[in-house]
């Protein structure tokens, strides 16, 4: 195909205004269509800025318009021409008032026929947007996520490095890492049998980049974790990672404030209030079922036990001892809206988080209305009422079990109920931190506790004692990052002192020798001089969903993963030649 020659363009398409016209000017892109008119054609020209229209005309040199009349979408073409009024207008694009009138035309590389139209609403399966994702990257909408993506990573620079952060890169082909999700693993060709994991996180490293006096770090970098995938994780995704020396959990907080603040103020103008909303762990899950709730409605969790605790429904009077509860959602003025089917749905929606059932009661003219009204004394039925400000036309929903269960399921009933509602206030973005974190949660697949963030989080200092026999109720100095029910970071003030760090493995269930030979090194730096330290991680896939509205995260990544963690477009995973495998002592059963 041709080559550029002398051809330099002169503009972009999108930036044209009635302020060009009279102009000569070059430019290039790719043909989104091309509308032959017999006498006119008319040529819609694309780059990432946008769309102008070009113009054949009757005035056009015939060799030309012939070549033009061949035009088809995604053609990549030079042209020349002048700029003039559009005759009709077209207000839907801003380049809409005027028009390029061509006198050259180059065609630097024809087209096939798309498999894909490159236009943000065709409706075409996501399978075919990341088989053909070159394609699909050419949309206006992921041309403005990736850029929004690429200013964040340049606000995050410019304003850490300000704070005196410096950037410093941590290895890819690491040892296992304890974010504890499973590793993806490295085979060593040289070290036969040995492997290497690539990091779920840096977090050890920037721990150590601490001991090592660097202050203040930064980077900018991929982690990997092999888990069940959902809507908003990947199987590689990107943290902006950071830690620092010197500094209490409020400080840190302070200056990742600035960050954010920092964020809303060049990407959306908002002028957020400093400091942010803080909420506790406890005060999260009892008002909200999740510890990232979504401010942006209310719905709130309601604990009616001690109303409850001596009715007649024993599924609700039993479930009132300590570290049980029977809870509700109060849907002001849609008990005409939900049919019993309805109902039953919703019953099959919390019983997949486990809940036993869901219980309901309607306010009608003329009284209640629920399958458990038989069970309820008056008294009762008037204390539900008065507590809960119920009107005619309310609906509540209840559910009895175990506290854990009970937020599972109503956290996530209040947000089904959100969306099908239309609750959720879109314009406003809701930011705060979850602190207070418990430190342990018990994991019923290992039937032991594990550490809720990692090994390496501070306990609360009024906590510490508690290691001992109480793990339940140790508070670590954690917090999260949440903007509209999505954790976008999370960090923690550290464990500096080996010995408080060996407590922890210890009431964590590892042995000294298994704490020695997965983290040796850290507990050896920590005996030459540890400052004491704490970080956060953001997730920049998740940052950047936020401000691109998205709710996809493939949206937000170039060349991301589906579901099953595979690319589409290249096919990895892949199998490899059995030469490979040999030079890595491996064998595929
Ligand atoms: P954490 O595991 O909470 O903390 O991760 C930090 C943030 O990374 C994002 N994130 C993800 N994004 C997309 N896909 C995933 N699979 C995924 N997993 C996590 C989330 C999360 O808030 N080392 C600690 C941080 C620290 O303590 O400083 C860590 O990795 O937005
Ligand atoms: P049952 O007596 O099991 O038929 O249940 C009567 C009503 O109570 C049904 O509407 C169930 O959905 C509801 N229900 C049963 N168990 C629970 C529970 N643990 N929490 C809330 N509602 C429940």
């Amino acid at each position: 195909m041709d080559h550029l020659d002398q051809w330099k363009r002169s503009d972009y398409c999108g930036n044209l205004r009635e302020e060009d016209i009279g102009r000569d000017l070059c430019l290039m892109g790719w043909v989104q269509r091309e509308r032959d008119l017999g006498s006119l054609i008319f040529v819609d020209l694309r780059d990432y800025t946008g769309i102008v229209q070009l113009i054949f005309n009757e005035d056009t040199e015939e060799d030309l318009y012939k070549k033009a009349q061949g035009l088809r979408s995604e053609d990549v073409i030079a042209v020349k021409g002048k700029v003039r009024q559009r005759s009709s207008m077209n207000e839907t694009i801003p380049t809409g008032h005027v028009e390029v009138v061509v006198e050259e035309l180059k065609i630097l590389n024809k087209s096939k026929v798309p498999p894909i139209y490159v236009k943000d609403d065709d409706p075409v399966e996501e399978t075919m947007r990341l088989k053909y994702r070159t394609l699909d990257l050419r949309k206006p909408q992921m041309q403005r996520n990736l850029r929004m993506r690429s200013k964040i990573m340049q606000i995050t620079r410019e304003y850490f490095l300000n704070e005196g952060f410096v950037e410093v890169e941590t290895p890819m082909l690491a040892k296992p890492t304890p974010e504890g999700a499973r590793d993806y693993l490295v085979p060593s060709r040289i070290n036969e049998g040995k492997f290497y994991a690539l990091p779920q996180s840096p977090q050890l490293m920037k721990q150590l980049l601490m001991c090592s006096g660097f202050d203040r770090y930064i980077q900018i970098t991929k982690c990997f974790r092999d888990e069940d995938l959902r809507a908003n994780r990947q199987p590689e995704f990107t943290q902006i990672d950071l830690e620092m020396s010197f500094m209490n959990q409020d400080q840190i907080m302070e200056v990742n404030e600035g960050f954010i603040q920092k964020l809303y103020r060049d990407l959306k103008g908002i002028d957020l209030e400093l400091p942010l909303r803080r909420m506790t762990y406890q005060e999260a899950m009892d008002r909200f079922g999740s510890d990232k709730p979504d401010l942006r409605f209310g719905l709130e969790l309601q604990d009616v036990s001690s109303l409850v605790k001596d009715c007649g429904f024993k599924v609700f009077s039993s479930a009132t001892e300590p570290g049980k509860s029977v809870r509700c959602l109060v849907l002001k003025g849609k008990a005409e809206d939900i049919s019993r089917k309805k109902l039953g749905h919703l019953e099959d929606f919390v019983k997949g988080y486990g809940a036993k059932g869901l219980a309901w009661m309607k306010v009608n003219k003329d009284g209640i209305q629920s399958p458990i009204a038989k069970f309820l004394e008056d008294e009762v039925i008037e204390n539900l009422k008065e507590t809960l400000n119920l009107e005619e036309g309310d609906l509540v929903l209840f559910v009895a079990d175990k506290d854990s269960v009970v937020y599972g399921s109503l956290g996530a009933l209040r947000l089904n109920l959100a969306k099908e509602f239309d609750l959720i206030d879109k314009s406003k973005d809701e930011i705060l931190w979850i602190t207070n974190f418990p430190q342990f949660e018990y994991s019923e697949e290992e039937n032991r506790y594990v550490a809720m963030h990692h090994p390496f989080t501070h306990p609360l200092p009024e906590d510490i004692d508690l290691l001992e026999e109480e793990l339940e109720k140790v508070r670590a100095l954690a917090y999260d990052l949440v903007i509209n029910g999505d954790e976008c970071g999370g960090g923690s003030i550290r464990i500096h002192d080996a010995a408080l760090q060996e407590k922890m493995f210890k009431a964590l269930g590892l042995s000294s020798e298994d704490a020695q030979d997965k983290f040796g090194f850290l507990l050896d730096a920590f005996q030459y001089g540890a400052p004491p330290h704490g970080g956060i991680a953001y997730g920049l896939d998740r940052l950047t969903m936020i401000f691109t509205g998205s709710d996809n995260i493939r949206d937000v990544i170039a060349f991301p993963k589906t579901q099953s963690a595979t690319c589409l477009m290249t096919g990895a995973p892949v199998e490899v030649s059995d030469q490979q495998l040999r030079e890595l002592h491996i064998e595929v059963k």
